[in-house]
This record gives C-alpha cells, structure tokens and sequence, in this order.
C-alpha cells in the first residue's frame, strides 16, 4: 500500500534468478570455477522478493545474505544448474542468469584423486550446455535476462548474444572499469535491449543496480 511505500512491481510474478560461478568437477576433491561472488545474482533474488515475487534462486553460493522467502537451490555443476532451471522454467515469468557458468568442463570426472605422477596434467575440457540458448528453444512468455562481462565492442558482442539466446534484456558488466571486479560490492551495468544500451547505472552499489534491474524488468513486462 501507498501508506508503507513498499514496492509491488513484481507481484505475483514468478522469479528464478541464478548466482554464483558453476564448479566443474575435475576429481573427487578438484573442481574448475572462477572468481564469480555470486554477490549480483543474491542481490537481484533480494530486489525480486522486495517487489512481490515469488522468488528461486539457483546457486552455487551459500555464504550471502538472503530473504528469508526465497527458495534456495543449491548446484554445483552447469549440467545441474541447467536441470534445476529447467524444472522451473514453464511456470516463470522472469528468468535472471547471473551466474557465471562455465564455458568447458573437463571431459571426464575422475573416480580417484589424480595423483602427481608426470610433469603435466592434460586437462580434456569440452563445451557446456548453454543454458539460456537451450532455454531459448521452448520460450513462450518468459522474460529472459543475461549477464556479460565484455572487454571489447561491448555493444556488438552483447546484442549478438541478445539475438542468439532470445533475451529480452542483457546486463553488461563495465569491465573497462577497475574499481568493479567480480569480488566487489559494487558494480556498474549498461542495460541493453534489441534497441541497444536503454540505461546505464553508475558505480553504485550491487543492492542498488538490482533494485534498477528489477524496476526496469517490471517497466518493460
Ligand atoms: N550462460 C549460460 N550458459 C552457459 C554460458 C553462459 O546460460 N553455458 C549465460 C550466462 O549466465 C549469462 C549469459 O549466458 O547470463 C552470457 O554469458 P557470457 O559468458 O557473457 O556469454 P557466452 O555465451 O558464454 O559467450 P563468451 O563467454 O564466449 O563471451
Ligand atoms: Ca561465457
């Protein structure tokens, strides 16, 4: 109600929002990853219950703060988040993919710790599953988001992923920018649609980008 101005722009809407780097497993005890916080994915989940949803979060960080009404699934692998995501994503009205997944996965998973025997290791990495290209084949009413962090021709590079994988609205990280790494509490986004870069946050805060974030999901839904 206007009387407690709290917001209601996602009432009722179901939300997944996933976080954090994928770990590939290697071996028992060895994984690949990388240095994903999961800070942004938290973040957006938080912002999302804030405004009414329903929320589930998908992720392979259980060290963040986190509303206490969403529903947490916990993942290791990008075939995991994958199969998790999956289940959901015909009942979703908003789909965030802020985690980092990873790109290859070592081929095979060895049964025993490798041991250090030779001066290399040759690690056979292939492909994962893209999981918002493959997500992107049976999309009916979903609003689909992407995170990228892009080093160059950031705009060409982000609608090209825009195209390939349907999204609706892609979130590029300002790389080019030192002070907002994958560990900081603060980040800096250009939001972009087929129409190009339609907003871009400052240096703000990760809690302050996803309450942007979220206002302009509910503006364009
Ligand atoms: N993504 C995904 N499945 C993957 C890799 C990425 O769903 N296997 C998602 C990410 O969660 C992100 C978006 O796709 O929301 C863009 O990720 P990004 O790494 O920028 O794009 P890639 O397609 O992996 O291309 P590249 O890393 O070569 O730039
Ligand atoms: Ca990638």
């Amino acid at each position: 109600s206007e009387k407690f101005s709290f917001s209601d722009e996602l009432a009722g809407k179901n939300v997944l929002v996933t976080a954090g780097g994928t770990q590939e497993a290697i071996d028992p005890v060895r994984y690949i990853s990388n240095a994903s916080s999961g800070k942004m994915g938290y973040a957006v989940a938080n912002a999302a219950v804030s405004a009414g949803a329903n929320v589930i979060l998908v992720t392979t960080k259980d060290n963040l703060p986190l509303d206490s009404r969403i529903n947490r699934v916990m993942v290791k692998s990008s075939n995991e988040m994958q199969k998790a995501v999956e289940q959901y994503f015909d009942n979703l009205d908003v789909l965030v993919m802020a985690a980092a997944v990873s790109d290859y996965r070592p081929e095979k998973i060895a049964e025993q710790k490798i041991k250090k025997t030779g001066s290399y290791l040759d690690l056979h990495l292939v492909k994962t599953n893209d999981i918002l290209f493959e997500l992107s084949k049976h999309k009916k009413n979903q609003f689909m988001v992407g995170f990228a962090a892009e080093t160059q021709n950031l705009l060409e590079n982000a609608q090209n992923k825009l195209n390939k994988k349907k999204l609706d609205m892609l979130c590029a990280n300002d790389v080019s920018n030192k002070s907002i790494g994958f560990n900081s509490d603060n980040n800096q986004v250009s939001f972009i649609d087929k129409s190009g870069v339609f907003k871009k946050t400052d240096v703000e805060s990760k809690t302050s980008v996803a309450r942007e974030i979220i206002k302009a999901i509910s503006e364009k839904i």
